[in-house]
């Protein structure tokens, strides 16, 4: 198993820590524009892999060779979200240098199923999906997947909660139109709106979650390590074919009639990478915000032509 990423920054760093750590691949690629920062981070990695749970293969520059035949590539390369700025505002960034990189990749491993966390993720999902002319399963975007771990977070550490028992889903747009599905919050499977303190904290969480990216920027200038530890699920999912639902973003082809953009919804994940599609029950108000979410991520794309 060859797991690549491009991109050696923070990001892409955490998330080889988090691979690694799971002992998810036998072989490993960093490819970064900056050589020399791609090659210290493998060779940094190297140096603990007596510890691995696994014996690992570690490679590490700017020649795309390096990620040759790699059964999942993670995309994080892209220039980052700056303080005060929208994850929309970067897509005009971001385009030309998202489909040289696509190109690249798909050169040397027209097989892999490509995991795209640079932002704005949902347009670089849909253009990562289109240039690579890959089935568009095999192109799945960490989407609102790591806006749904902070939500699960927040609601377990404000209503003292396991987190991992609560049930929460944020469905649509990786930014500011992302939808809460509060009509289907559970912890174990018991409706969470019934918990003491449940209806004096939920506002606070869901803003605490919607901005939840922007605050820690705000403080260290990136996220790092919810986004390093999604990307090791769904690389997981995909390595161990587990078949494990998670809100991911991946194009769309009729989701309560919304087509033709990337958004997330609850997604079967395995070998092939997006299997299914689950459809929620949503509520009529959800289901406008999510056609909301739908219409801000399609003139988004208009806007650069896709
Ligand atoms: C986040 O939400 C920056 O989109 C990234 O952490």
């Amino acid at each position: 198993m060859k797991i690549s990423m491009i991109g050696a920054g923070r990001v892409g760093a955490t998330a080889a820590f988090s691979v690694l750590t799971q002992g998810l691949c036998d072989s490993f690629a960093f490819v970064d524009v900056l050589g020399d920062l791609a090659r210290g981070e493998a060779l940094d990695l190297l140096h603990g892999v007596s510890l691995l749970p696994r014996q690992v293969k570690m490679a590490g520059g700017d020649d795309y060779v390096l990620s040759k035949d790699s059964d999942v590539v993670i995309i994080t390369a892209g220039i980052p979200r700056q303080p005060g700025e929208t994850r929309l505002d970067l897509l005009k960034k971001n385009v030309g240098l998202m489909k040289d990189v696509v190109a690249k990749v798909v050169a040397q491993s027209p097989n892999a199923v490509l995991i795209m966390v640079s932002n704005p993720v949902d347009a670089l999902t849909y253009l990562a999906a289109r240039e690579s002319k890959f089935p568009t399963s095999r192109v799945v975007g960490t989407g609102t997947l790591l806006d749904s771990v902070r939500f699960r977070s927040f609601l377990g550490d404000r209503l003292g909660l396991v987190s991992s028992q609560v049930q929460a889903y944020m469905i649509g747009e990786h930014g500011d139109s992302m939808v809460p599905v509060l009509s289907q919050l559970r912890v174990d499977g018991i409706p969470l709106t019934s918990f003491p303190g449940f209806a004096g904290k939920i506002n606070e969480i869901l803003e605490r979650t919607k901005n939840g990216g922007a605050e820690v920027i705000a403080l260290k200038k990136g996220t790092m390590y919810p986004v390093g530890l999604m990307i090791a699920r769904i690389a997981r999912a995909i390595v161990f074919d587990s078949g494990e639902i998670l809100p991911v973003s991946t194009v769309i082809d009729d989701y309560y009639g919304i087509r033709n953009v990337a958004l997330s919804v609850p997604t079967r994940i395995g070998r092939g990478g997006a299997l299914e599609r689950i459809k929620l029950e949503l509520s009529d108000d959800e289901l406008e915000k999510l056609r909301k979410s739908a219409q801000v991520l399609r003139s988004a794309l208009d806007s650069v032509g896709y």
